[in-house]
């Protein structure tokens, strides 16, 4: 990950590659960029006149210095007028501008935190925020997974930008960016492991990989972890779980964190994450182009680890729990079959009529045993279906659950942090169509219910306890879009959602 770090100075006597400028959009500099335009003979001036720079939000423009300055290189970026600024803009511009700094074969820049991006905003987000937001942008689209690559072919790797230096404009302002800076190297390194755990294919991130995984983290902080095996599942009987294991052969492991930042005797939230480290949909097998995809079925487990190592590092005064149900996804002679009936943990049963709707089937399980904490609320997050994508595309998550106020909550921060959810119905009729003829449940509605994502609910609902409940379906904002701070590919979705929900949960 990059470094980041502050050096209060003089942008004009400030030593870098390359001065990083956030201008608002306005008809010519002022404040402290109008004295550096004037260092440069209006360089800047001249591009907002010539129209070839207008501060418009993301557009950029990279000149040689002059020799009135000591960086070498100006990169100006836009955040639009001052009036509409948010952190989410400047997340994108500094995440633009470090892109392009890379791209420009940059090891070490500088952002300015002017006074006319920073300083002035009279109403809109906060100082620190906003700081944030820089070190945020930057530190997660500079985001590579090369541990695939030999040698050979890694000596021919792009050059990668290594440190970012944020310049205040005072002195004041200090002590108020060392603390953004390190919750944004904290809240990025969750991120980046999270989409870490994601970009491993299948044959590396199996469930025992997970599991190994959370032991190292929970080892590392204030976490304790316990995993249990194929025995221990077949001891409390979840036998959904297992089912959907069986035709593997990695083991299943079901991961608990508990993370208790307050009082035991305070009641947990708990995040449930669907951790299918491939789906191939089981012997209902997926047709086989984008197959490769489906490693990324555990990125609801990957953004449970992620998010309760962000927790643990930002020493949240709150107490979580983290479980994730882990199990491989494959046809084999001991597979279930369609029709084979499988009794849940709960007691419930429950007649696969698809295999490939496995992940209702690991969470079912996993929603049973959060209920030994009497929890405060259960919060799930799951690829759980392509229906999803139909409905929302890669734009927001499905959020489908039992408490109004929660899932209030959870709209504003994922607004807040632009990892948006939209609210899909859990109507009764969609519980109705999961009752099965000869089981307790099925695992698909018949044909011609539709509402995928929302039937994917109605049955998690089964198990989901009285507590408020929130399934938070990620099928289609895991993966495979990209803006400034997200490369193509994992996109860590839910970390920076879940944070921001537990940093201001109102009861
Ligand atoms: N893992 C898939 C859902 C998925 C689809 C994730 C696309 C990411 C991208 C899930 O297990 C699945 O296969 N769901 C089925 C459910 C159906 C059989 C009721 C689906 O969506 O087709
Ligand atoms: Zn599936
Ligand atoms: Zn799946």
């Amino acid at each position: 990950m990059i470094k980041i770090n502050q050096k209060l100075d003089n942008p004009l006597s400030h030593k870098t590659e390359c001065l990083i400028l956030p201008c608002p959009e306005e008809k010519k500099p002022s404040g402290t960029l109008k004295i550096i335009d004037e260092a440069l003979n209006g360089a800047i001036s001249g591009a907002f006149k010539n129209k070839r720079f207008e501060g418009k939000p993301n557009q950029t423009l990279l000149f040689n210095s002059t020799s009135s300055l000591k960086a070498d290189n100006l990169l100006l970026v836009g955040v639009g007028k001052t009036k509409d600024l948010t952190i989410e803009i400047i997340c994108k511009a500094s995440a633009s501008a470090s892109k392009l700094a890379e791209g420009s074969n940059f090891k070490s820049v500088s952002v300015y935190l002017n006074d006319s991006c920073f300083d002035k905003i009279a109403k809109g987000p906060r100082y620190e925020e906003l700081a944030e937001g820089v070190a945020e942008g930057a530190g997660l689209a500079l985001y590579h997974f090369d541990d695939y690559k030999s040698l050979n072919e890694k000596d021919g790797l792009p050059s990668r930008l290594q440190n970012l230096t944020l310049v205040p404009t005072t002195r004041s302002r200090q002590a108020t960016l060392t603390k953004a800076i390190a919750r944004a190297q904290k809240i990025v390194e969750a991120v980046h492991s999270a989409r870490d755990l994601v970009s491993h294919p299948g044959n590396t991130a199996t469930p025992t990989y997970l599991a190994n995984y959370a032991k190292k983290m929970a080892r590392k902080s204030k976490i304790t972890c316990k995993v249990l095996g194929k025995k221990e599942m077949e001891k409390l009987g979840m036998g959904a779980l297992l089912g959907v294991s069986r035709g593997s052969h990695e083991a299943p492991a079901l991961i608990v964190l508990e993370y208790f930042g307050t009082a035991k005797s305070k009641a947990p939230t708990i995040i449930v994450g669907k951790g299918v480290t491939f789906d191939t949909g089981g012997i209902s097998l997926k047709p086989g182009a984008s197959m490769d995809e489906m490693k990324m079925d555990m990125s609801g487990a990957a953004a449970t680890l992620g998010t309760l190592q962000a927790i643990a590092n930002l020493k949240l005064k709150i107490n979580v729990i983290g479980i994730v149900a882990a199990a491989e996804n494959m046809p084999d002679g001991l597979a279930i079959k369609p029709g084979d009936i499988l009794k849940s943990m709960s007691g419930k049963t429950i007649e696969v009529l698809n295999t490939d709707a496995e992940g209702r089937l690991v969470l079912a399980d996993a929603l049973t045993y959060a209920q030994r904490y009497k929890p405060k609320e259960v919060i799930d997050l799951a690829t759980l279906t392509g229906a999803v994508l139909m409905a929302l595309g890669h734009q927001a998550a499905a959020v489908i659950g039992t408490n109004p106020s929660m899932i209030k909550q959870l709209k504003e921060s994922g607004m807040a942090t632009d990892e948006r959810v939209w609210e899909l119905p859990l109507w009764e009729e969609f519980e109705k169509a999961t009752k099965s003829d000869i089981a307790d449940l099925k695992n698909i509605a018949s044909p011609g219910v539709g509402a995928g994502s929302s039937m994917g609910a109605a049955f998690l609902k089964a198990f989901a306890g009285d507590q408020p409940w929130t399934h938070i379906d990620i099928a289609g904002t895991a993966w495979g879009y990209d803006k400034p701070y997200i490369p193509k590919g994992p996109s860590g979705y839910g970390v920076r959602l879940l944070i921001h929900y537990l940093e201001n949960r109102k009861p």
